[in-house]
């Protein structure tokens, strides 16, 4: 696969057609191989057989249909989870600029029109972490789900990894340079779940209210003070 475009965004970029999980493997080479996976490196696959997804889920990334990429972050700043928002935050801008309104629900899946176009799974090991993203090129059969074809966007691979990774290269730089509040208030625009009734499956229990806030530590205030550090959430609409 051609990945001119892409490879101009990281240190080191590998490409699999096949692979398990593009997570699990630069988790693991990271720690084998300092030298060879600096900072920035990427590995990108076209089909994962192993796909992760949040909370021990399985993501899955038929042949042909999916961009699995994950990314190395050696001497992570602040707290992990940011660097999962930062790329999800990156995916959301990359497709806000081919003119699709994206927007994340929270904490890190990327909606388009209240359907998700892409996941994110960030790892963390001893002094690095991976982040990865899943992208939908095409539709994956998954209710609830949309694909770039349905959006009628460009479905070429190499073009979508560098437009994220570009924006992902900026969202980063400003993030460490400048902390939390350098991107706090671009978070909390493209949020799709601020000002929805949600509710909040938390591993104390599950919870309802209005989204009203996201916190300086990236957590979803409910109803002005009750704040919540994990969870999946479930955007309520009309009665429900
Ligand atoms: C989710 O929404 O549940 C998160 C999905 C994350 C999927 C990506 S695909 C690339 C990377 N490798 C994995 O095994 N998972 C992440």
């Amino acid at each position: 696969m051609d990945l001119n475009l892409s490879s101009r965004h990281a240190s080191r970029l590998i490409f699999f057609e096949k692979l398990g999980s593009t997570n699990e493997y630069l988790i693991n080479q990271a720690a084998i191989e300092q030298s060879l996976w600096p900072d920035g490196s990427v590995v990108c696959a076209a089909t994962q057989t192993e796909g992760r997804g949040r909370n021990q889920r399985q993501w899955e990334s038929p042949p042909g249909a999916s961009l699995a990429c994950s990314i190395l972050i050696r001497n992570p700043q602040g707290a992990a989870h940011w660097y999962g928002i930062l790329l999800a935050m990156a995916a959301a801008k990359a497709l806000s600029r081919q003119e699709v309104a994206a927007g994340l629900k929270w904490p890190n899946d990327v909606l388009v029109d209240g359907k998700k176009i892409a996941g994110v799974l960030g790892q963390a090991a001893k002094d690095y972490l991976v982040v990865g993203i899943g992208l939908n090129l095409k539709p994956v059969n998954i209710e609830g789900s949309v694909s770039l074809q349905d959006l009628e966007l460009n479905q070429d691979f190499d073009f979508q990894l560098a437009a994220i990774l570009a924006e992902f290269e900026t969202l980063r730089g400003d993030y460490q340079l400048h902390g939390v509040t350098a991107i706090l208030e671009d978070l909390r625009d493209i949020s799709h779940t601020l000002g929805q009734r949600v509710k909040v499956t938390t591993e104390s229990g599950t919870l309802q209210g209005l989204a009203t806030g996201i916190d300086s530590e990236g957590r979803l205030v409910l109803n002005h003070d009750q704040k919540i550090s994990a969870g999946d959430i479930l955007h309520l609409r009309g009665t429900e």
